[in-house]
């Protein structure tokens, strides 16, 4: 089969605006978006319904193994068991507890292998901290968002706000320093390639800036 189009790769930190990057690219280039972070959100939220913990190695296989996590790219929806999740996903407790649930190898394992599926005839932006180092090392552009604490923290807390979820600055800004913390010390694996991954710092850039910036790298390689 012949391949659709690069393997675009986008990490960043908290609040750098990847997602919507991420999904706004792959509609300007007509790629799938793949939102490896909600992939870990529904098993997180799966395993909290369930009442299964990360400790729970052989609950968390057999959670895995009997749920269904559907992406559904074109309308930027995550389903679970074929109920709609989306916004459950967001709720801030999914959020600080995903960390746990990400950190057990047996759930990289089953994911990463489910990420790396949508990768293999291209045409895909695929956005979450391993993406660039561990599920697609190969990819033909590897992105990097990061922006100063403060605006990652109004930007998200805007976000939430205007969700209706109840939650002081002072509460988003403490939660991200923790995710930033957790996520600087959590070892991905694979190789950095530090060399290859292009950094953009979003702090004084629009999002419509952030997405002419990627859409026209993408272009230069061949996109
Ligand atoms: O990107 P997002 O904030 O939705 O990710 C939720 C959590 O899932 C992260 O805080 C991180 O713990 C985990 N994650 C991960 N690897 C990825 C994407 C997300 O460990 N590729």
């Amino acid at each position: 089969m012949k391949r659709r189009g690069l393997v675009i790769a986008i990490d960043g930190t908290v609040g750098t605006g990847k997602t919507t990057t991420a999904r706004r690219v792959a509609e300007r280039l007509g790629y799938r978006h793949l939102d490896t972070g909600a992939m870990y959100r529904a098993v997180t939220l799966a395993a909290t319904r369930r009442g299964v913990a990360p400790e729970d190695a052989a609950a968390l296989e057999a959670l895995l193994a009997t749920s269904t996590i559907d992406l559904d790219s074109g309308r930027g929806r995550v389903l679970l068991d074929g109920q709609d999740i989306s916004e459950a996903i967001r709720q801030p407790e999914i959020t600080r507890r995903a960390g746990a649930y990400a950190d057990v190898p047996l759930v990289r394992h089953f994911l990463v292998a489910q990420q790396q599926q949508w990768g293999q005839w291209g045409g895909v932006v695929a956005e979450g901290r391993d993406t660039a180092a561990v599920v697609f090392p190969d990819a033909e552009l590897k992105i990097a968002l990061v922006a100063d604490l403060d605006e990652r923290a109004d930007r998200r807390h805007r976000e939430l706000t205007a969700k209706g979820v109840g939650i002081t600055l002072e509460q988003v800004r403490s939660d991200i320093q923790t995710r930033d913390r957790e996520d600087a010390e959590r070892d991905y694996g694979g190789t950095s390639a530090a060399a290859e991954i292009v950094e953009i710092d979003t702090t004084r850039m629009t999002l419509e800036d952030q997405v002419d910036y990627v859409v026209a790298l993408a272009c230069q390689r061949g996109a």
